[in-house]
């Protein structure tokens, strides 16, 4: 799979594409193994209901940074009992957590953006390699209006980080879309975003926004460039 092939399958999608129908596509072209990531956050519980209700032959995992809020983990109980589909967890390697703390401390994120992203390397990017090993598609929960990022992405796009397709149905969702689709299917959410979180990472490094602010507002607040910690490297 490549670039060529991500763009052959754009061409055969568009902006209005239902859902259901961006997955059928999907399954049709028979690539072999798909996998989705969830961060149990508003987007990816979305994708949940809809890959567990319909039971698309897609694995569902989650990176567990070992930083998350407990409300976090709370949702992902609660999902797998939900569906009765396992969220298949990927940890950091504990002699890099360990060597981490040791050398630098718990809380080195704040101290410099190089800090920050060596943990978020090890929390997250290094676990991220091993779920993705063995996988042909990987499937997120990204949204163009998310951020000014990932205002390029496309349906499909070939991740060269991690040389994998990838595949971001809710492309063309707002953020209303979302809440619309989990109020109305009932689906389980995480109990901070009523307490004014929207995009929730790493309890240290995510905090409630105001009402106005940008929707990432809140994740790394103290950077002053930013937002995204190395599992996107938006290119289509
Ligand atoms: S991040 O790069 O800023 O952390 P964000 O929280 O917006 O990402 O989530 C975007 C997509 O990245 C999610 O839809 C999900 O596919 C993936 N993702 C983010 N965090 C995790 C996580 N902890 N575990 C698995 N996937 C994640
Ligand atoms: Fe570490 Fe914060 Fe990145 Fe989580 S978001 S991996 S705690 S720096």
């Amino acid at each position: 799979m490549s670039l060529l092939h991500a763009k052959e399958f754009n061409k055969k999608l568009c902006t209005s594409s239902s859902l259901s129908a961006l997955f059928d596509f999907l399954i049709k072209q028979n690539l072999g193994n798909i996998t989705f990531s969830t961060s149990l956050g508003q987007e990816d519980q979305v994708l949940t209901h809809h890959i567990a209700t319909q039971k698309l032959p897609i694995q569902i995992f989650t990176l567990d940074t070992g930083r998350l809020f407990q409300e976090t983990y709370d949702v992902l109980d609660d999902t797998q009992r939900k569906y009765k589909k396992r969220i298949h967890v990927f940890a950091p390697n504990t002699k890099d957590v360990e060597n981490l703390v040791v050398s630098k401390g718990p809380n080195s994120f704040y101290r410099s953006v190089e800090n920050r992203k060596e943990c978020c390397n090890i929390r997250k990017i290094e676990p991220l390699k091993r779920a993705l090993k063995n996988q042909n598609v990987w499937i997120t929960g990204l949204r163009k209006s998310q951020s000014e990022n990932r205002s390029d992405l496309d349906f499909f796009s070939y991740d060269e980080s991690f040389g994998i397709l990838k595949f971001n149905p809710l492309l063309h969702w707002s953020l209303d879309d979302v809440t619309t689709y989990l109020d109305t299917y009932n689906v389980l959410q995480n109990k901070l975003h009523k307490k004014g979180y929207v995009s929730i990472g790493c309890a240290p490094c995510t905090r409630a926004i105001e009402p106005g602010e940008d929707i990432r507002a809140g994740r790394w607040w103290w950077e002053v460039s930013k937002k995204e910690c190395g599992l996107h490297t938006i290119k289509s």
